[in-house]
């Protein structure tokens, strides 16, 4: 075999290594990232790091088939579910505002969608620390940092079967946690807890089971390790004023 033959072939086979083993040459980690701000109904956003980027606390596994194959059905749902309704010219906030009247098709793939953007968003591997503004509002709501910590976990483990738990800002300014079933949001006429959100963690079995099994409140304790507190600091700075 000729010596450039030997290379060639020494190539194509550490690519199919990487393949079969997920260790993709052009992963997630090179998608160009995406912020809540536009956000926009008609497209499937870029994870925002690499599926392993939040090891050990959320494996690669999970990442990958949580992204790819969970919250993508979400969105081609989604979109499916809005084609030729008055809902594909409209925005993410005033569908929820009226989601009751838009079918469960749109209210759970319409949640499923925005949620994980939202929590892909709120979560990094590099954790940071919440905004002196954001750290007095919730010494000031809950009493202290452990004891918001104490609250929201409580939300995340106490809910029954699959939601999320939510940190957000009610309508009269206040901080608040609670928790959705299912893929509800505080931002859905039909949620139990209404505002804006901040801080959203997915107790779907999906998110952890790979790793956690059946230990949710091993998940939700890993997931303070990885929570973005710039990104959150900057929802409460943004839902404030
Ligand atoms: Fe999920």
């Amino acid at each position: 075999m000729k010596r450039t033959n030997i290379f060639k072939n020494l190539g194509l086979g550490i690519i199919a290594v990487m393949i079969a083993t997920g260790a993709y040459a052009a992963g997630p980690e090179s998608l160009k990232n995406t912020t809540m701000e536009k956000f926009d109904i008609h497209v499937f956003p870029a994870l925002p790091y690499a599926y392993d980027a939040l090891e050990p606390y959320i494996d690669a596994r999970t990442m990958e088939i949580h992204y790819d194959k969970h919250h993508r059905a979400y969105f081609n749902n989604f979109v499916a579910a809005i084609k030729d309704t008055p809902l594909d010219n409209s925005t993410i906030d005033k569908i929820f505002a009226k989601v009751s009247e838009a079918g469960d098709a749109v209210r759970n793939n319409g949640g499923g969608f925005y949620n994980h953007v939202f929590f892909w968003n709120n979560l990094s591997p590099k954790p940071g620390a919440p905004s002196a503004e954001l750290s007095a509002a919730i010494n000031k709501t809950f009493g202290s940092f452990d004891k918001f910590k104490e609250l929201f976990g409580n939300a995340a483990k106490t809910r029954f079967g699959s939601g999320w738990a939510w940190l957000y800002v009610t309508s009269d300014n206040k901080l608040a946690v609670g928790s959705t079933a299912n893929q509800d949001n505080p931002l859905m006429d039909v949620s139990p807890v209404k505002g804006t959100p901040l801080l959203a963690l997915d107790v779907w079995e999906h998110a952890y089971y790979l790793k956690y099994q059946n230990r949710r409140p091993e998940y939700v304790e890993a997931f303070w390790s990885v929570v973005n507190w710039a990104e959150v600091s900057k929802r409460f700075k943004e839902a404030v004023k």
